[in-house]
């Protein structure tokens, strides 16, 4: 696997020269989505070397069956995998019956770009046959943001040296499979293929979930520019319909096959309608023209970029590091359905399951709230409100009562498909991310309706778990939480996480303050929750008992919170000091090396601090950084940001522009040795924060204030970006010597810059 090999540049990913040990990472690098779908960068024309091959439809999953070792009483039945879709990119090529394969053909000239601010894909190279034929190809393919259901591939050949037959075959699979199947089981049943003129469709179902999924295509030829008919040769096997073309080129003609593509599936029609809904999708592509649907891409990222994006000046590596985050979040979630969520992967790879983590609200929702409209941020709340049911189900398994409820790990309709018992019994810190997400919603948007509609039954059956999973010490005479994993996985079953023991005693406090606030302000939906939720001022006692008399293991030596209760028995040697080559060592150390060592995979008690920078000194904040940050690896990608962020907040400006690239260049410059699997696009949400909220120091504090603090690392001429705040467009600029702030909204706003009050007038700029 090479690293590096991403050459810079402001709007665009590109690669140059065909090297075949970066098509799998270069498969996920260069992915395409519009936030409903998405495809890994694959070729159009068949591949024989190694190639991880992936179409995905949000939404659509399948339940492998659980695989573990040992089975645990609690473990769920099922792995919600995302599911590798029916393949309607494909064309198998033929140049005088000889095949275009890349992994046995001479390749020169070899560009590869995503473009990110026009939203396409694209590829050109020369390839010279082993019968001696040498073409000229270049590709383009997208996936419309505005026709969401299409995709479109331009596909061009020109004879470089030849007169003779192209053969286009283009086709639909629904032959497909996951790599992580768990027992290599077919996810899919084929149920139907209609074949047409230039157009077919195959209806296919997942098996167990019962998803119906209509996949279409529909093709259009061109010589020199020039649409031309061709005879068409039907090809359908049991799970695959193909359409085979022959066009007569002369030496120097280039000969062009446009495809469409479609999915719908049954979360958006019956299930009779589908064949037909993809046709038409394909047609009216048809209708519309390839050039057409690019103008429309080329608009629809436009406006994305409008508020989205952030330039850099001065550094290009950072420039594309931060635009590539921001146009991979947009590929994988645009807010608009309620059902959906952004999976670790997104639509770049199928590691994770490709569901709903914690990652959401502790990462994602900053991004996506400032971003874009309130009402994206909201429907990611929505989505965990319409869970709770699911939530309760889930503890009740574990043995919780009375209504009280445990988020899952990881998810795809609320049901808990994770099954390492370290994590999915003991990780729970991701419950009290779910209340911290509606708490910095509501802090930011101030719409507090959300909670007295929808928020405060989820932070009541949070509060309800947190009350019973404490216990009380007598030894300590404080209330513990035992075993349980914190968000440094390289430690299991610790006892007394400094974080999750702050975030339960966090979770029950806001609760209660939540109750108080409904109560008075929205005494009907007060009744309507203590109605349906069967709740007294008796129990919520409780809970602040537990809350009040919370543990935490604090080291009077170092002055600093520990990790856990016996964090400083371990051997305490500085990452600086483990060897290059045993790094990263979840893939050089064995397990039980990793857990017994002081390694931290990512951050824990920083992790805490950064959610409540409020309630600590900044010398507390310096001193727990320079306790943690020296052990901690980095080794889940969601940990350079936090580390980025407190680092800027606490004026150490080398520390946060390194710990910056790193998690803005992850997978450009793949860190962590795993490109190949897929992105990592949760932790690109904590890249917009180390810009916005490190170096531009945005915050909103308890009271709502919207505060900046903006410094600039010293390797970039100046920085820019824009928030939405309250419905408000801002923008934000700073470079070596100027700071200023731009009100694009008709409203006049006042804020905070480093400790003063500042007024903007609507429509103006204001220097600092
Ligand atoms: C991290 C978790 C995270 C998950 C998905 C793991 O490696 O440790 O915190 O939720 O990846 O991103």
């Amino acid at each position: 696997m090479n690293k590096n090999y991403i050459i810079p540049n402001e709007w665009s990913i590109v690669e140059e020269g065909f090297d075949k040990k970066n098509v799998e990472a270069s498969e996920s690098l260069f992915s395409i989505g519009n936030g409903s779908m998405g495809q890994r960068a694959n070729f159009e024309e068949d591949y024989s070397g190694d190639t991880f091959q992936g179409s995905y439809i949000g939404g659509i999953y399948y339940p492998d069956k659980t695989r573990v070792g040992w089975w645990k009483n609690g473990y769920p039945e099922y792995f919600a995998k995302v599911l590798n879709a029916p393949n309607w990119i494909g064309i198998h090529i033929q140049i005088n019956n000889t095949k275009l394969d890349l992994n046995t053909c001479e390749v020169s000239d070899f560009k590869r770009e995503l473009n990110m601010k026009e939203g396409w894909l694209s590829r050109s190279f020369k390839a010279k046959l082993q019968t001696g034929e040498e073409i000229q190809v270049s590709t383009k393919r997208f996936i419309s943001v505005k026709y969401n259901e299409v995709g479109a591939i331009k596909y061009n050949i020109k004879a470089l040296n030849f007169s003779g037959d192209i053969i286009f075959s283009p086709y639909i699979d629904a032959g497909i499979e996951n790599e992580d199947s768990n027992y290599n089981e077919y996810f899919w049943k084929t149920l139907k293929i209609l074949e047409g003129t230039n157009e077919g469709s195959i209806l296919a179902k997942t098996l167990k979930t019962e998803f119906n999924v209509g996949t279409a295509m529909k093709v259009d030829f061109a010589v020199n520019n020039n649409i031309i008919e061709t005879t068409q040769q039907n090809i359908i096997a049991e799970k695959s319909l193909t359409y085979t073309y022959k066009i007569n080129v002369q030496e120097g003609d280039t000969a062009t096959i446009y495809k469409y593509g479609s999915y719908v599936s049954s979360l958006n029609y019956e299930n009779e309608e589908l064949i037909e809904a993809s046709l038409k999708n394909v047609q009216e592509a048809k209708e519309l023209g390839f050039e057409y649907l690019l103008e429309a891409q080329i608009k629809s990222w436009e406006e994305i970029w409008k508020t989205a994006d952030i330039i850099i000046e001065g550094d290009v590596k950072a420039q594309q590091g931060i635009r590539f985050n921001i146009f991979q979040l947009n590929q994988t979630y645009m807010g608009t359905d309620a059902r959906l969520n952004i999976g670790p992967k997104g639509f770049t790879g199928e590691k994770y399951g490709g569901s709903t983590y914690w990652d959401t609200e502790a990462y994602c929702i900053p991004f996506y709230m400032a971003t874009k409209d309130a009402s994206v941020a909201k429907n990611l709340l929505i989505y965990r409100y319409n869970q709770l049911d699911k939530a309760i189900e889930n503890a009740e398994k574990l043995g919780f009562k009375n209504g009280a409820a445990l988020y899952p790990m990881v998810t795809m309709n609320g049901e808990e498909c994770h099954n390492e018992w370290e994590i999915t019994f003991e990780e729970i810190h991701r419950n009290g991310a779910m209340v911290y997400g509606i708490y910095n919603y509501v802090n930011y948007t101030q719409d507090f309706e959300y909670v007295s509609q929808y928020g405060l039954e989820v932070m009541i059956a949070i509060a309800r778990f947190w009350h019973q999973r404490a216990n009380f010490s007598k030894i300590k005479n404080k209330f513990v939480i035992l075993g349980v994993t914190g968000p440094n996985e390289y430690e299991n079953n610790v006892n007394n996480n400094f974080y999750t023991n702050y975030l339960a005693k966090w979770c029950i406090e806001y609760a209660v303050d939540c109750l108080n606030k409904v109560k008075h302000n929205y005494p009907e939906d007060f009744k309507r929750i203590v109605a349906k939720t069967n709740l007294s001022g008796e129990e919520t006692y409780k809970w602040l008992k537990v809350a009040e008399h919370m543990y935490f293991p604090y080291s009077e030596e170092n002055n600093v919170y520990l990790q856990q209760d016996g964090f400083l028995d371990k051997e305490i040697i500085p990452v600086d000091e483990l060897p290059k080559s045993e790094r990263p060592i979840n893939q050089k150390w064995s397990w039980d090396r990793i857990l017994r060592s002081c390694y931290i995979k990512q951050a824990d008690v920083l992790q805490g601090m950064f959610f409540f920078e409020d309630k600590f000194s900044s010398e507390e904040l310096e001193r727990h950084f320079d306790f943690y940050e020296p052990l901690t690896v980095h080794e889940s990608s969601l940990s350079p940001c936090v580390h980025s962020i407190l680092a800027a907040s606490i004026d150490r400006m080398p520390k946060a522009y390194e710990q910056y690239l790193r998690t803005a260049r992850l997978d450009l410059d793949d860190y962590n040795c795993e490109v190949h699997e897929g992105c990592h696009i949760t932790s690109m949400a904590g890249t917009w924060m180390s810009i916005v909220q490190g170096f531009g120091g945005m915050r909103v504090w308890e009271n709502g204030k919207l505060t900046f603090n903006p410094q600039i690392p010293k390797e970039w001429k100046s920085y820019s970006f824009t928030i939405n705040f309250r419905g408000n467009i801002i923008k934000v600029y700073k470079s070596q010597t100027e700071c200023k702030f731009y009100n694009e909204s008709g409203n006049e706003i006042k804020m905070m810059v480093h400790d003063t009050e500042i007024s903007i007038p609507s429509k103006q700029l204001v220097t600092v």
